[in-house]
């Protein structure tokens, strides 16, 4: 059995809804834990099937969890891992798990793990994550779909990241905060979650400097220890639910969420004519009845540009715009599995190479639609609430891998969405 949505037209979303921790965060700070070999406690940690899978991943190496998600309180003690290998099954569930490798070989001076292999975004290979494995000193063989790092020592290096690769900035940095000396790492990835990880490893006994930076410095220490730590509110989360609210020309009110973070989606939220207002409670995002709202171009760029994982769900934005907009992906070479479906929906999108030009039109219909992968998947039910008639949306798993039940947090806002189960 597996689970769908189905989603009636919503009218306008109102209310206040608070934000949740970050996926993209959690899941770095739960392998980073491994550093320890102690026990550390997270807070603020979003009930996500992404976070059962990377937690499932880590006790299968040997570690005990103890998640409270009522509190969102997750206690892991990493003291008896005894495996330094990643199964295939549970990799290929999850890519954020190839972040258990730089954990792993400096702790233990080893790690095995299968390639995670492409996905439905993209063909997302390691090499950068392995580079910087290599120039610390670790011997890395990549054959027969996995990659197995080793060494006695790793020893702290200057490494230049051809491209600032989110993934590949935290591994290394993982694995540079037990290595012997100072590793600088240039060009790598500003994401905020890059600084959550650093703040959680230097609570836990590492010297890190510069996250948040193109360039940090980390000085290898010999052992971490236990700590607490909370996890950032989550920023996609957030410019999600803000563009619900845009899209149903709603009025809706979000806490816990750092105004700076989503700055690129506010950025263009007001470029299209939302009101978004940045107060100290949290930001307000409302439809302005005097104004229609307009399309606007955008670009997908590393953090601080508009991020890839807003992408989706602003097309589902511009699909119902006043005029022509021009959608480009720079990040995922194929990065645009909702067009098919929101074209299925009466949205009218052209693809050429890297860019969807999408016409805004005056009404989406429901229908039957699938869920590919996670942002689509949202940039759908987003559509769904906007549409005339019933929306079915299957696949909804992948939208539970990153959103804390979207469903019940959308219907606080008024929306209308029901899960049923149904055959596959
Ligand atoms: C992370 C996020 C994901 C987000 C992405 C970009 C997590 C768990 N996931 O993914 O939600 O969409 O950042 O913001 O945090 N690349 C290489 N070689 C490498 C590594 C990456 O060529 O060794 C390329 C990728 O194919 C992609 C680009 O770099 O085209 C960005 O990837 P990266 O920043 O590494 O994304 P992830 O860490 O996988």
């Amino acid at each position: 059995m597996a689970e769908k949505f189905i989603i009636e037209p919503s009218g306008p979303l109102s209310g206040s809804l608070e934000i949740g921790g970050a996926k993209n965060a959690v899941l770095p700070v739960l392998a980073a834990t491994m550093l320890t070999g102690d026990v550390c406690a997270l807070q603020n940690v979003p009930t996500l099937s992404d976070v059962e899978s990377m937690s499932g991943l880590m006790e299968t190496l040997g570690a005990k969890t103890k998640w409270d998600k009522q509190s969102g309180i997750l206690e892991i003690c990493t003291s008896d891992i005894h495996s330094h290998e990643a199964a295939y099954e549970l990799v290929a569930k999850l890519r954020a798990s190839f972040l258990v490798m730089g954990p792993l070989l400096a702790r233990f001076g080893r790690a095995k793990v299968p390639l995670p292999g492409g996905c439905a975004i993209g063909s997302r290979p390691v090499d950068l994550h392995l580079k910087g494995f290599a120039a610390l000193g670790a011997e890395v063989d990549n054959s027969h779909g996995c990659v197995t790092v080793s060494a006695k020592k790793l020893k702290g290096a200057k490494i230049y990241l051809d491209f600032p690769s989110v993934g590949a900035t935290e591994n290394i940095m993982m694995a540079a905060s037990l290595a012997e000396g100072q590793t600088i790492l240039e060009n790598c990835a500003v994401e905020p979650e890059i600084v959550d990880l650093a703040n959680f490893l230097n609570a836990a006994g590492g010297k890190i400097r510069g996250a948040g930076t193109d360039t940090i410095k980390i000085d290898g220490v010999r052992a971490m220890k236990a700590t607490q730590h909370s996890i950032i509110p989550d920023r996609i989360e957030a410019g999600t639910f803000m563009i619900a609210a845009a899209l149903t020309r709603g009025d809706v009110m979000l806490t816990n969420i750092m105004a700076d973070h989503v700055k690129p989606v506010t950025a263009k939220l007001k470029e299209a004519h939302i009101i978004v207002d940045e107060l100290e409670t949290g930001i307000r995002v409302r439809h302005d009845s005097a104004n229609e709202i307009i399309a606007a171009d955008l670009k997908t760029l590393p953090y601080p540009g508009f991020p890839t994982d807003m992408q989706a769900q602003f097309m589902a934005l511009m699909a119902t715009a006043s005029g022509t907009s021009i959608i480009t992906e720079t990040v995922f070479e194929n990065r645009f599995m909702q067009v098919g479906e929101l074209k299925r929906m009466g949205a009218e999108i052209k693809i050429e190479s890297r860019s969807a030009i999408v016409e805004g039109v005056d009404i989406l219909t429901g229908t039957q639609v699938a869920a590919s992968d996670l942002r689509a998947g949202a940039a759908l039910v987003l559509a769904a609430l906007r549409a005339e008639g019933s929306t079915e949306i299957t696949g909804i798993h992948h939208i539970d891998r990153g959103y804390d039940r979207l469903d019940e947090q959308l219907n606080k806002l008024g929306a209308k969405i029901k899960r049923e189960q149904h055959e596959v």
